[in-house]
């Protein structure tokens, strides 16, 4: 009896000490994937590591696993570099292929400010 009741709390604990293990996880990974500090948590570049990183990479060469699975675009190539804001601003917004639109997600003016840092990429 005192035997199980001992196994009940060293669970409860067990699973007190996993969720907050995984939470630690989880923050420690949202700060380096997106690689910013609390106070520009919504800079272009913050964006750009927040919402398209996992394609195209943080230095937009798309070499990653989800980069190349979904064969996405270096978008630091002269084409991407040639492509006029209109389109790009199109791509963000409705996607394209295998990539999905951020139309809903995201403000028109976070979408600009965003196509404006791959630009700098
Ligand atoms: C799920 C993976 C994925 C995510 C996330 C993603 N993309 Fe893409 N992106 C792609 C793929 C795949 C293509 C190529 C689409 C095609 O041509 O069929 C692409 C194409 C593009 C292009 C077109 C480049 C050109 O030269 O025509 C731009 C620009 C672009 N992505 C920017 C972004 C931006 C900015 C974000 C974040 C807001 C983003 N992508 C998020 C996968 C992704």
């Amino acid at each position: 009896m005192k035997k199980a009741h001992i196994m009940k709390n060293s669970i409860k604990l067990f699973v007190v000490a996993a969720v907050a293990a995984v939470g630690a996880i989880g923050i420690g990974s949202a700060a380096t994937e997106t690689g910013f500090a609390s106070g520009e948590a919504s800079s272009p570049r913050s964006l750009y590591l927040q919402h398209c990183s996992k394609c195209h990479g943080a230095d937009g060469r798309a070499d990653t696993p989800k980069g190349r699975e979904t064969d996405a675009d270096d978008l630091t190539s002269a084409s991407t570099k040639r492509a006029s804001t209109a389109k790009i601003l199109r791509v963000i917004t409705a996607g394209k292929g295998d990539m999905p639109g951020f139309g809903k997600k995201l403000t028109a003016a976070q979408i600009r400010q965003i196509a404006g840092y791959i630009r700098t990429l």
